[in-house]
């Protein structure tokens, strides 16, 4: 059966005591820089990278590949140099400087709901941006996920935060979590975690199968988990 939907890979970084940032959410660095290599390349060979709309309303990410090599490599392959950017946000209220928007050679789709002022939506398109109405209140993410698989994204990359994640874990879309779990510690009763939203009752944990386990020089650990399709 052909699925609905990209193979979709969720990546994180988390301090040992499984904050994805401080308690004051400035989006702090976490990977080490043979980390961020990890991740470049897992860019490179991914079809579109999605992030959740705090994310990017707050640290407003590039979402590039930054390896020069890499993207020459992407070229050769006759992609584009970068993956689709993907932003999932109910209030699409983000400047139209942003880096989301505007870093790099890539196409831009961002899913959002009626809450979005349709002369925001026209700006947006106006900047080149594809934008989606999915959903009153939140993103519809399995109709989210449907469109990208009928563009042509067959990997897509998660790159957070918590309340996304959860969202697509609680939802049964995930395949795989790449996870950098760094030697330090954060603390913070509030800060955010690799799953966030409101918790799942432990007869509805998520388990896990974990694939691959690698320790850096840095000190921190890899893991790769897979999620089986129910
Ligand atoms: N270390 C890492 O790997 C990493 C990676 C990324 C982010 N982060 C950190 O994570 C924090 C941000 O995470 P966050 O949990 O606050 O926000 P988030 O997951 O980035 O964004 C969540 C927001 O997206 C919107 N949304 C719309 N439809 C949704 C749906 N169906 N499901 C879920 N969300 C939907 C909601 O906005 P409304 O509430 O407006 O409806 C929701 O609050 C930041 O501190 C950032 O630095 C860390």
């Amino acid at each position: 059966m052909t699925p609905d939907r990209p193979f979709v890979i969720l990546n994180v970084a988390v301090t040992a005591d499984g904050k994805t940032d401080t308690a004051a959410r400035g989006g702090a660095t976490i990977s080490s820089p043979p980390d961020l290599a990890r991740v470049d390349r897992l860019r490179a060979e991914s079809d579109a990278i999605m992030v959740g709309g705090r994310t990017l309303l707050g640290d407003d990410p590039r979402l590039t590949v930054k390896s020069a090599e890499l993207r020459a490599a992407r070229r050769a392959r006759g992609l584009s140099e970068n993956p689709i950017k993907v932003g999932v946000i109910s209030k699409a209220t983000l400047r139209l400087d942003s880096r989301f928007l505007t870093a790099g050679l890539a196409s831009v789709l961002l899913f959002t709901t009626q809450q979005t002022d349709p002369a925001q939506i026209a700006r947006l398109r106006q900047a080149g941006a594809d934008v989606c109405v999915l959903g009153e209140t939140h993103v519809d993410l399995p109709a989210a996920l449907r469109r990208l698989q009928e563009i042509g994204v067959q990997r897509l990359l998660v790159e957070g935060g918590g309340t996304l994640n959860a969202e697509l874990l609680r939802l049964g879309l995930v395949d795989e979590i790449r996870l950098y779990l760094a030697p330090l510690i954060f603390g913070g009763a509030t800060a955010p975690t690799l799953a966030d939203g409101p918790g799942l009752p432990r007869d509805a944990a998520i388990g896990l199968e974990r694939r691959a386990v690698e320790a850096l020089d840095d000190g921190g650990i890899l893991i790769a988990y897979r999620i089986p399709r129910s």
